[in-house]
């Protein structure tokens, strides 16, 4: 299992939202040991549930700042963030309704999203923001 690790390529140059993506990163990291150690089926979901409310949370706080200062690509920014919800909620459904474990492999597919996310629109929306905030 490889960390998922937060560092400068990674940055946006926008503080409040590297906060956020630091927090990101240290719950993917969270859920994939809970996964590979093999811990409850409770615990698992309640990392999940916390991954989740974060990254909504998280997601809005982005969508509140592209409104405020009339960011241009709000549309296409926030079809990204949908997708991302669905399918950690997919994820969270098949894990707790199925009773399927999570495989690692989910877990990475998920977090390559998530930087593959950072390093497209998120940047395009931090350079944005450095201008005008
Ligand atoms: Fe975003």
């Amino acid at each position: 299992m490889n960390n998922l690790t937060w560092d400068d390529s990674l940055s946006v140059e926008v503080d409040e939202i590297d906060e956020d993506h630091q927090k990101l990163v240290n719950l993917f990291n969270i859920l994939s040991h809970s996964v590979e150690q093999g811990d409850s089926a409770d615990y698992i979901n309640a990392v999940l549930d916390e991954l989740i409310t974060c990254t909504i949370w998280h997601f809005k706080h982005e969508e509140r700042l592209m409104l405020l200062h009339k960011y241009d690509g709000l549309v296409d920014h926030r079809t990204e963030h949908n997708e991302l919800i669905d399918s950690v909620k997919e994820l969270q459904q098949k894990f707790s309704r199925e009773k399927k474990q999570l495989t690692q492999e989910e877990i990475e597919y998920l977090e390559g999203w998530l930087t593959g996310h950072i390093l497209g629109q998120d940047m395009r929306l931090g350079f944005f923001l450095m201008k005008v905030m």
